[in-house]
């Protein structure tokens, strides 16, 4: 395991953040040593946004000034996630590559002022990428400081420039074969778009109306595939030159510009970014989202976050700050889910530039500040949390995550615009965490064997393939919940004939949807459980479930809303509409009771978070955070690592990490 080499090489858990010494002076620079000591910082990531530095005119390299701070953070016991520049060229590439700059899909070509102002895809950009990775490889591979490589930051931006438009049409080539086989594949005979060349074939531009879909779809394929490809270019630079592992700072936004399964794959270690989008309860269950996510990319195994906000909650167009304790509940609720320590973005809150007023862990203010003594204090935690290192955490429930699903149900064309990938991946994550469980996300084609419940929401797009998982895992034993609007077409996007969803999975479900009726803005039906339904319903008719609540009202009185199959030793769910949050919760309930699926400490009242982290050789630790408003009596007394003592309560936002008996 890569990351174990990371906190053996750290003696323990990381603690840091993103670190930026050349926008300050030797002055700073010696209080920064000191200051490091005193949060017991054990890891700095540097040089993220430093090309400009290390690279003052092409193909000429500047490292001195980093051989200064990383002796200088070796001598004072930080160790170095060193990274690679290429999130921002400097300006003098953008005048001697103009062609590398990223255009819109609206032909405007962007310009450089901000970060991230290239084409990944320009063989320009690609070149000078893999040339200073190799040159800080070469140069660096093996420092003493050096703990873990960090190619890139959050890899994001799209491209729709004659360069990603020749890319694109190789990848085409490769997965369809031949130009027929593309027509075929995206539909073109609708609206006269058949293809005759190659060249006639673009990225997804600003066109009239709706583009095609499938070219939308094989579009976000192939860019994730590209980003995969320049990382690799990256990392295998380094591998030449380093054995130390490599990360890449992952995104998980509310948009999909990456497989990140696919990325899970590629990395040593899955490093990701989190900031909440909301404060309180909130931003704790948004927190266990990122989280579960990151540790599932990484195939269950210990993972890391690179970077959170010590006040940074992006919500409704402010920042708003986090409310004391929060950095200790958040680092906690990422180091209960597998991350192997808590690091910020970033540790001096910078004096000037585009991220001035983005918090960090010495801010503005200096060291004597709230902020900073929170940061202390969490510091402090972190160390006491080493034995955490290299344990994992199970689980018995999963929600399918698939990139190909939620690409799809970005296209034009759609019957909805309520229908939103990530809003329901975060609703049935929330249900579950709501109801204290632990989550893993899992794709449509794995192995599902293992887990009591498998939720669906939105999987719109299914292949036969992963149909057939899915009807293998119910006969098999689980209980699957499918929601609507799921297994509606192939992988080519192609809609499911002679009723909906894909036929192996309407076996397993025992139900054939015959239309679906998305309801007006602010329409509300009751079911016959006396639940209420918006946003979309569907005409169907069990083919061996029963109905479990049906349709009251409208077109579709009496007809069934929620269905439940055995099939084989298991049962199959489905959901033709969008229920009200207490009747969600009250399905996911009663799914999570009918397939066994317990908590791993029970006894404890809603509102407490309880995680458990096992190591290989059998000893188990919760990590416990009170989310409530009241003092909370511990099933289990046990000996808390965060104080080092026994604990029995927990007051209101108290949090403690047991040892398990
Ligand atoms: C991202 C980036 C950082 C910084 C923060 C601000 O995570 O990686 O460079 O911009 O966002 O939230």
């Amino acid at each position: 395991m890569d990351i174990r080499r990371l906190t053996d090489r750290l003696g323990g858990l990381a603690y840091g953040g993103d670190y930026s010494p050349e926008q300050w002076d030797a002055e700073v620079w010696k209080q920064d040593d000191e200051l490091m000591r005193r949060a017991r910082i054990n890891l700095a990531t540097v040089g993220v946004f430093s090309w400009a530095l290390m690279e003052p005119e092409e193909g000429r390299y500047d490292f001195d000034w980093l051989d200064a701070h990383l002796d200088r953070l070796h001598t004072a016991g930080v160790a170095v996630d060193l990274a690679t520049p290429t999130a921002s060229p400097p300006p003098w590439f953008t005048l001697a590559h103009p062609d590398a700059l990223p255009v819109r899909p609206d032909a405007t070509r962007l310009t450089h002022g901000s970060r991230d102002t290239y084409c990944l895809a320009s063989p320009a950009y690609r070149r000078a990428a893999r040339r200073i990775a190799a040159a800080l490889a070469e140069r660096y591979g093996d420092h003493p400081a050096l703990a873990l490589w960090h190619v890139h930051n959050e890899y994001a931006t799209r491209c729709h420039c004659d360069h990603t438009a020749a890319a694109f049409r190789v990848w085409l080539r490769a997965r369809h074969g031949s130009l027929d086989a593309l027509n075929e594949a995206w539909g073109t005979a609708f609206w006269s778009q058949r293809y005759t060349a190659w060249e006639q074939v673009l990225p997804p531009r600003a066109s009239q109306w709706h583009r095609n879909p499938g070219q939308a779809l094989d579009f976000s394929r192939f860019w994730s595939d590209e980003t995969l490809a320049a990382y690799r270019e990256q990392r295998d630079a380094i591998r030449a030159h380093s054995d130390r592992p490599v990360t890449t700072n992952l995104m998980l936004p509310g948009y999909q510009n990456l497989d990140l399964w696919a990325f899970g794959r590629e990395v040593d270690v899955v490093s990701v970014n989190h900031y909440p989008s909301a404060p309180g309860v909130d931003a704790a269950a948004h927190a266990a989202f990122d989280a579960d996510r990151a540790r599932s990319f990484a195939g269950g195994a210990p993972w890391l976050l690179m970077e959170q906000g010590t006040n940074t909650v992006y919500a409704d167009g402010r920042v708003l700050a986090k409310d004391p304790g929060d950095v200790l509940r958040h680092s906690l609720a990422h180091i209960a889910r597998g991350s192997e320590g808590a690091l910020f973005f970033q540790w001096r809150q910078s004096r000037a530039g585009a991220e001035q007023w983005h918090s960090a862990m010495v801010p503005h203010a200096g060291p004597d500040s709230r902020t900073f003594r929170e940061v202390t204090a969490v510091g402090e935690a972190v160390a006491r949390l080493g034995e955490l290192a290299g344990s994992a955490v199970r689980t018995e429930v999963a929600v399918l995550h698939d990139s190909d699903a939620w690409w799809a149900l970005t296209v034009d064309g759609l019957p909805s615009s309520e229908l939103d990938y990530f809003a329901a991946l975060r609703r049935a994550h929330r249900a579950l965490w709501d109801a204290g469980r632990t989550v893993d996300f899992a794709h449509p084609g794995h192995d599902l064997g293992h887990y009591r419940l498998v939720i669906a929401p939105a999987l719109f797009l299914l292949s036969d393939v992963n149909a057939h998982n899915l009807r293998r895992y119910v006969a098999a034993g689980g209980t699957l919940l499918v929601q609507h609007f799921s297994g509606m077409v192939d992988e080519r996007l192609h809609s499911r004939l002679g009723g909906y969803p894909a036929a192996p999975l309407r076996e397993a479900l025992g139900i054939r949807v015959e239309e679906y009726r998305p309801l007006r803005q602010g329409e509300e039906l009751t079911l016959s459980d006396g639940s209420t339904a918006t946003s979309w319903t569907e005409s169907l008719r069990t083919e061996g479930a029963e109905a479990v609540a049906a349709y009251t009202d409208g077109m579709l009185d009496g007809s069934p809303a929620l269905t439940r199959h055995a099939f084989g030793s298991g049962h199959g769910w489905y959901l033709s509409t969008r229920l009200d949050d207490t009747g969600y919760a009250a399905l996911v309930g009663r799914l999570l009771s009918e397939a066994g699926a317990v908590p791993e400490l029970p006894g404890l009242p809603p509102g407490v978070e309880a995680v458990t982290r096992h190591a290989p050789d059998g000893r188990s630790w919760h990590v416990l955070i009170n989310h409530g408003a009241d003092l909370v009596p511990l099933p289990q007394a046990g000996h808390d690592l965060l104080t080092d003592g026994p604990v029995h309560r927990l007051p209101p936002g108290g949090c403690a990490v047991l040892r398990a008996h």
